[in-house]
């Protein structure tokens, strides 16, 4: 089959694209490259492979790559609280007006389903294990921006079917690394400084490994009719963590690390998240554990292979992205 990925070169969208093309399916790809210019090159030789550098607010060069397309994966966005508040306005654009757009064309094409990814964010803070059924409180315009979009199609306002992905934090090597996701940036702090400070410590969120999450999402397309609309929590009972946990966790492969616990912090989401309906549905356990990630930020840095970890290609919030915004 063949599918479409929004944001495919992206952390998530480039182990999704892998996890694809290894699956032998067709993929498509349409990135801005905000970040990692090099990330496409991997792939550019591959016949079932095609990249296209294009903004998913365009929709009037969008809309004909969407023909043949037999699913949209959606990960395209402007993605976490800093970004979000540094970029408001491109946060608005892309992560709602164009998502919006996107399926409307997409219904128009005969696209057979929509996965979008959202975020466990939504939740902001729990009471106990937040299920799909339960409440949503934003704290932040990006997860405010996911929330209306899911809002969009479970509403039913487009003729498509969809599968909504509330995504665990994401943690682990790809070929867009991140070092500004906790277990990444917990790992590369403490293998270079061996020093981490721990800002409240107490606050829990629900983890995943890329590898993981794009076999969660592959199998919701290839068993789509079990999956459609509906919103799952995508994440594995068991892996909710305090932020003391993980740095315990990275101390166990850092032992000289030094923690310091910080009882204030500006980040106030404290969540903790059931993973019963996706396991019901599909039935997947985690393959990987935060210690798998946290081996592949060491040896990533140990090997030389990233040499530069504090380099803007790593993080939402650095400049690059501040030129997009200037176009
Ligand atoms: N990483 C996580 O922990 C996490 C957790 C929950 C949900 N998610 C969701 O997963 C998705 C992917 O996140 P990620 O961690 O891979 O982020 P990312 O920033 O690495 O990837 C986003 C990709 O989208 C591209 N992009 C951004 N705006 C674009 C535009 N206007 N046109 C075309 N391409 C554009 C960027 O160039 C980048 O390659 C997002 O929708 C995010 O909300 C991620």
């Amino acid at each position: 089959m063949k599918i479409l990925i929004t944001g495919g070169a992206g952390y998530v969208g480039s182990v999704l694209t892998n996890t694809a093309l290894g699956n032998g399916h067709d993929v498509r790809v349409i990135d801005s490259l905000y970040f990692d210019n090099r990330v496409p090159l991997i792939n550019l030789g591959n016949p079932h492979y095609e990249f296209f550098r294009l903004d998913v607010s365009d929709g009037q060069r969008l809309g004909p790559l969407l023909a043949g397309v037999d699913y949209i994966i959606h990960t395209a966005a402007i993605v976490g609280e800093p970004a979000s508040n540094r970029f408001p306005e491109l946060t608005e654009k892309t992560n709602y007006l164009a998502a919006k757009e996107i399926i409307g064309l997409a219904a128009g094409q005969g696209v057979k389903g929509f996965i979008f990814l959202s975020t466990c964010s939504n939740y902001g803070i729990t009471e106990g294990l937040a299920r799909e059924d339960g409440d949503l409180k934003p704290l932040s315009l990006y997860a405010d921006t996911k929330v209306r979009v899911e809002r969009h199609l479970i509403e039913g306002k487009s003729d498509i079917d969809w599968v909504v992905c509330r995504m665990s934090t994401v943690y682990g090597a790809s070929p867009r690394m991140r070092f500004d996701l906790t277990v990444n940036d917990f790992a590369m702090n403490a293998y270079r400084k061996k020093y981490l400070d721990v800002f409240l410590p107490y606050t829990y969120r629900p983890y995943i490994h890329v590898y993981d999450a794009a076999r969660v999402i592959m199998t919701m397309i290839e068993q789509f009719n079990k999956v459609r609309n509906n919103v799952f929590n995508v994440g594995f009972n068991g892996e909710n963590y305090q932020k003391i946990r993980i740095a315990d966790i990275v101390k166990r492969s850092i032992p000289d690390l030094k923690i310091d616990v910080v009882e204030k912090g500006t980040d106030l989401r404290d969540y903790q998240v059931d993973f019963t309906k996706l396991e019901r549905y599909l039935g997947l356990k985690n393959m990987y554990t935060v210690e798998n990630g946290v081996k592949e930020v060491v040896d990533m840095l140990s090997m030389g292979i990233i040499e530069d970890p504090d380099a803007d290609i790593y993080y939402n919030t650095k400049p690059r992205l501040g030129k997009a915004v200037a176009h």
